[in-house]
């Protein structure tokens, strides 16, 4: 049996031997749509934040639960799937070193004024709140920022009142105002938290494939890994 740090370890060394690419932060996120349909999209992997939790409540903290972070609209199909099935997979390959990582898990939709999920229990409200914020002011750029001042993505252009804030958001730009209070609103952090890693490589001869799972009953860290037929 072996922590979460081994798939990890993996991922940690697969971003440094792809250093001087561009798209390795970039990953396909896929929901399943409000008529079960799949739905998949390219996001970007802003971070990767790690709570410490404890497994049981009320005893102290015994390990962490470890979350990819994505930045996104709250008014964006989406965040409608995900309060309707919160299921989900997070897919990135590695072009440099023809690695490729399935992330299966639950995704949760942070903002102040969505209430917290269930699965979340055992994490303040306002821890989660100052890590939106925290990748809101720090981690997406400004030009990032002023997008969530615009329309409704999705909706019409013929729209009357998205043109409004389209305008607005033009606006914002050209004077170069700080989209902090504008843009906050739409702003919403998500939390892809993976239960389940198939890393394949093929690189090597033969390929080789590993499957990564969380074992909930037995801790918050313990991941067990079997090695599968490519
Ligand atoms: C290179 C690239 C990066 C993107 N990154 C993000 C992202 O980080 N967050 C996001 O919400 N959408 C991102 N998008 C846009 C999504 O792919 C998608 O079009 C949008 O979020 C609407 O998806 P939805 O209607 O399924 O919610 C990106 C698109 C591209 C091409």
């Amino acid at each position: 049996m072996y922590t979460h740090t081994n798939w990890r370890r993996q991922l940690e060394q697969s971003f440094a031997g792809n250093g001087g690419i561009l798209n390795c932060s970039f990953a396909q996120l896929a929901t399943i749509g409000t008529d079960g349909r799949p739905a998949n999209r390219t996001v970007v992997i802003r971070g990767i934040h790690s709570v410490l939790v404890s497994a049981f409540p009320d005893s102290p903290a015994t390990g962490s639960r470890v979350f990819f972070e994505v930045a996104t609209d709250r008014r964006s199909n989406k965040c409608r799937e995900i309060l309707h099935n919160n299921f989900g997979e997070l897919c990135m390959y590695f072009s440099g070193t023809w690695e490729q990582f399935r992330f299966a898990g639950r995704l949760y939709h942070i903002h102040n004024q969505v209430p917290q999920h269930a699965g979340l229990a055992g994490i303040s409200p306002e821890e989660l709140e100052a890590e939106r914020y925290r990748v809101w002011k720090y981690v997406i750029s400004e030009n990032t920022r002023q997008s969530f001042v615009g329309p409704t993505p999705g909706t019409s252009t013929n729209n009357f009142e998205d043109q409004t804030l389209l305008s607005a958001q033009v606006e914002a730009k050209s004077s170069q105002t700080s989209a902090s209070d504008l843009g906050y609103e739409n702003f919403s952090l998500l939390l892809f938290e993976p239960d389940r890693v198939d890393y394949l490589q093929l690189s090597t001869r033969p390929h080789s494939r590993t499957i990564f799972k969380s074992s909930p009953g037995l801790g918050v860290e313990q991941w067990s890994f079997e090695n599968v037929n490519p």
